[in-house]
C-alpha cells in the first residue's frame, strides 16, 4: 500500500521585503545578509492575513488546477510553529476555509521539519483502507514571532505556504523508500520563543523583554543543523541500498545557503542536482520544502520515477530526511 502524490501547491502573500528594506528597520547590510544566508529577500503576509488563510490560497488553487473536489479529503495534518491561535487547531480554521467538510483535522508542531514529519504520518494514514485522501500543508507566519528588533534573525525568516494532495494507491509498492525522523529536546532553548505557551504566559513583562519572539543562538543552532541533516540523510542512504550518485534531486530545508552548501560537500552531491530558492523567500519553515517542489515541478524538473531527498532541521530540535520514488 502506498501513495499518488496528485498534485502539490504554494502560496506566499504578495508583499516582498527585500534586504535594502531590512537596511531602513535595523543595523544590517545586503551584502551582510546575502553573504550570511543567501537570502535577498522574503515575503510577508497582511496584517490580517494568517497560517490558514496562506494555507488555503494554496490548497483552492490546486482544487481549481486539478478539478478535485475537497468534500473527498478524509484527512487533514497541518504542520506549523506559527498557529492562527493556540486553542483551536489552525487545521481546523483550514478545513472550515477550504471546504473540506468531512476530514478529521489536527496540527503538527515539528518547526521546519514539520511538513516530513507530516508526510510520515500521511504515508500510515494512508495505509488504512478507509483513508483514501489525505492533504498535508506546511504553512507559516512567522513575520509575527520574529523580532524586527533583532538583527540576527529578524533578517532569515518569511511567510508562506505549501500543500500536498496524496491518494492512497495499491499500483506500487513504497513511495517512501526510506526515512529517519529524530528529535533532541536537551537543546530546545537553543531555538525558541520563550513567552506565549503554558510555561510563561504572554504578558507585559514578558513583551517588554521581548520574550514573545524567536531567540536564536545562531552558531550552535548551524552548527547542529549541518551535523543532525548529514547524519540523518545518510542513514537514509544507507536504509534504501542506494548511492548518492543515484539521487537525482535533493531539497533541502530553506535556512542558509552556507548551511545548504556544507552539506552537499558533505554529502559529495553536484550543485545542479540540489534545489535552491532560498534567495527568494528566506527560510520559511515547514513551507519550504513544498514552496520548493511546487518550483520544481512548474519548471518540470523532477520526473515521475526520479528519486528525491528531502532534509529538513529546525526547532526542538527536529530533523528528518525521507526518500521518495516520485
Ligand atoms: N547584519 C549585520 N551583522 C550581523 C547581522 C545582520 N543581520 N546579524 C549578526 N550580525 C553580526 C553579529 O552581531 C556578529 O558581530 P560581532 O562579530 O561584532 O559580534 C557578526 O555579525 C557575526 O555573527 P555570527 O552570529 O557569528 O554570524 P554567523 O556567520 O553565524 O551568521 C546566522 C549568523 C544566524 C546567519 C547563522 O548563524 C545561521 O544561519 N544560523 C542558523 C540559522 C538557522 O538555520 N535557523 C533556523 C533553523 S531552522
Amino acid at each position: 500500500m502506498s501513495f499518488e502524490i496528485l498534485g502539490i501547491s504554494s502560496y506566499v502573500p504578495k508583499k516582498v521585503l527585500t534586504n535594502y528594506d531590512l537596511e531602513r528597520i535595523v543595523d544590517t547590510s545586503d551584502q551582510w545578509i546575502t553573504e550570511r544566508t543567501g537570502i535577498k529577500e522574503r515575503r510577508i503576509a497582511d496584517e490580517n492575513e494568517t497560517t490558514s488563510d496562506l494555507a488555503a490560497k494554496a490548497a483552492l488553487k490546486l482544487f481549481e488546477e486539478i478539478s478535485f473536489n475537497p468534500s473527498k479529503i478524509d484527512a487533514i495534518v497541518f504542520a506549523t510553529a506559527t498557529p492562527d491561535n493556540l486553542i483551536a487547531s489552525t487545521a481546523c480554521s483550514f478545513q472550515a476555509k477550504i471546504g473540506a467538510r468531512k476530514a478529521f483535522a489536527f496540527d503538527i508542531s515539528a518547526a521546519c521539519p514539520g511538513f516530513l514529519y507530516g508526510l510520515k504520518i500521511a504515508d500510515g494514514l494512508l495505509r488504512s483502507d478507509d483513508i483514501e485522501y489525505v492533504l498535508l500543508a506546511g504553512a507559516e507566519t512567522l513575520s509575527r514571532y520574529v523580532d524586527w528588533l533583532d538583527r540576527t534573525t529578524c533578517v532569515l525568516f518569511g511567510d508562506g505556504a505549501g500543500v500536498a494532495l496524496l491518494k492512497r494507491s495499491t499500483s506500487f509498492n513504497k513511495r517512501i523508500l526510506s526515512w529517519n525522523l529524530g528529535a533532541d529536546g536537551n537543546l530546545r532553548d537553543l531555538l525558541i520563543m520563550p513567552a506565549g505557551g503554558i510555561a510563561m504566559p504572554f504578558s507585559k513583562n514578558a513583551l517588554d523583554k521581548r520574550l514573545c519572539y524567536i531567540k536564536m543562538k545562531g552558531r550552535e543552532v548551524f552548527k547542529n543543523a549541518v551535523l543532525k541533516m548529514q547524519n540523518s540523510v545518510e542513514d537514509v542512504i544507507r536504509k534504501a541500498k542506494i548511492k548518492s550518485s543515484e539521487i537525482d534531486w535533493f531539497v533541502p530545508h530553506q535556512a542558509n545557503i552556507r548551511i545548504i552548501e556544507a552539506l552537499r560537500e558533505r554529502l559529495g552531491l553536484p550543485k545542479d542536482k540540489v534545489y535552491v530558492n532560498i534567495n527568494k523567500y528566506g527560510n520559511t519553515s515547514a513551507a519550504s520544502i513544498p514552496i520548493a517542489l511546487r518550483e520544481m515541478l512548474d519548471r518540470k524538473l523532477v520526473k515521475k520515477g526520479q528519486l528525491v531527498l528531502m532534509t529538513s532541521f529546525g526547532a526542538g530540535f527536529t530533523w528528518g530526511s525521507i526518500l521518495i520514488r516520485w
